[in-house]
C-alpha cells in the first residue's frame, strides 16, 4: 500500500487564537483534498481555536511541543492530556529551534516521543543537521544518532505511527531549500534506519517528511520522490495557498 502524503504546517510562534481562528475558515475550502493528509500544528493557545474552525474539514490540528510528564510543577508546559482533550492529534518534538533555543535534547524527544504514543498522539518527531555538520559530512551520522535515541523504547506496533520529519537547519526558514536529491538521500537513509530497527514492513509504512523552505513552487518536486511522503511546512502554512502545497499534484 502506497503511504499517503501527509502537507503538515508548523505556524510556530505566530497568530492570536482569533486570528487562528479566521485564517483556518479561509483554509478550509483551499486545503481540501482526497488524496493528501492535512494538518496544522499551531501554538498551544490557538489549539481549541483551530479547532472549532477545522471542525467537519479534513485540516486535522496538532500541538508544536509537549512536556513528558502527566502533570505536576511544571510551571508553563504543556500535558499529553491537554492537547487531547483539546481535540489536537498530532504533536511536533524535538525541531531545532526547540533544540537550539530551549535545549530539548535527543533524550527528551524521546521522552516526548513515548509518552505521545502512549497518549494516541502521533509524534512528529524532526531531525536535521546543521551546515556546519553538512560540510563535514557526518550529516547522515548525526541523523541516524537524532532517530535511534528518538525511538529507543518504541515497539515496532507504535513505530509506524511515528511521522519523521527531517529539516536540515541551514534550509528553515533561509529560503534555501534542500534539493529533492539532497533531501531525497537522507529520507531514504532514515528508511534504511528504520528497516535496520523494525523490518521492512515498518520502514515501508512510515512516513518521512521534508521540512526547509517547502513552498508551493517546489513541493511537487519534493513529494514526487520515493522516500519523500509529504512536508513540514513553516512560513508558507501561515498563508492560504499553503492550499496549492496540499494540491501540489493538480
Ligand atoms: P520553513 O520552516 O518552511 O519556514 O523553512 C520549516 C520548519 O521549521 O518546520
Amino acid at each position: 500500500m502506497a503511504r499517503k502524503i501527509l502537507a503538515a504546517g508548523n505556524w510556530k510562534m505566530n497568530k492570536t487564537p482569533s486570528q487562528t481562528k479566521a485564517l483556518i475558515a479561509e483554509m478550509r475550502e483551499a486545503c481540501k483534498s482526497e488524496t493528501v493528509d492535512v494538518l496544522l500544528c499551531v501554538p498551544a493557545i490557538c489549539i481549541p481555536a483551530a479547532v472549532e474552525a477545522a471542525a467537519g474539514s479534513n485540516i486535522q490540528i496538532g500541538a508544536e511541543n509537549m512536556y513528558f510528564e502527566e502533570s505536576g510543577a511544571y510551571t508553563g508546559e504543556i500535558s499529553p492530556e491537554m492537547i487531547v482533550d483539546a481535540g489536537a492529534t498530532y504533536v511536533i518534538m524535538g525541531h531545532s529551534e526547540r533544540r537550539d533555543y530551549f535545549g530539548e535534547s535527543n533524550e527528551d524527544v524521546n521522552k516526548k516521543v513515548l509518552k505521545a504514543l502512549e497518549h494516541n498522539l502521533v509524534p512528529v518527531m524532526c531531525c536535521g543537521e546543521s551546515l556546519t555538520q553538512r560540510e563535514q559530512g557526518i550529516t547522515m551520522d548525526w541523523i541516524r544518532q537524532q532517530v535511534k535515541i528518538g525511538m529507543i523504547g518504541v515497539s515496532a506496533e507504535d513505530a509506524v505511527k511515528v511521522v519523521i520529519a527531517y529539516e536540515p537547519i541551514w534550509a528553515i526558514g533561509t529560503g534555501k531549500t534542500a534539493t529533492a536529491e539532497q533531501a531525497e538521500e537522507v529520507c531514504k537513509g532514515i528508511r534504511d534506519l528504520i528497516r535496520e530497527l523494525y523490518g521492512d514492513a515498518v520502514a515501508e509504512e512510515i512516513r518521512i517528511l521534508y521540512g526547509g523552505s517547502v513552498n508551493p513552487g517546489n513541493a511537487a518536486e519534493l513529494f514526487a520522490k520515493e522516500d519523500i511522503d509529504g512536508g513540514l511546512v513553516g512560513g508558507a502554512s501561515l498563508k492560504t495557498s499553503f492550499g496549492e502545497i496540499v494540491n501540489y499534484n493538480k
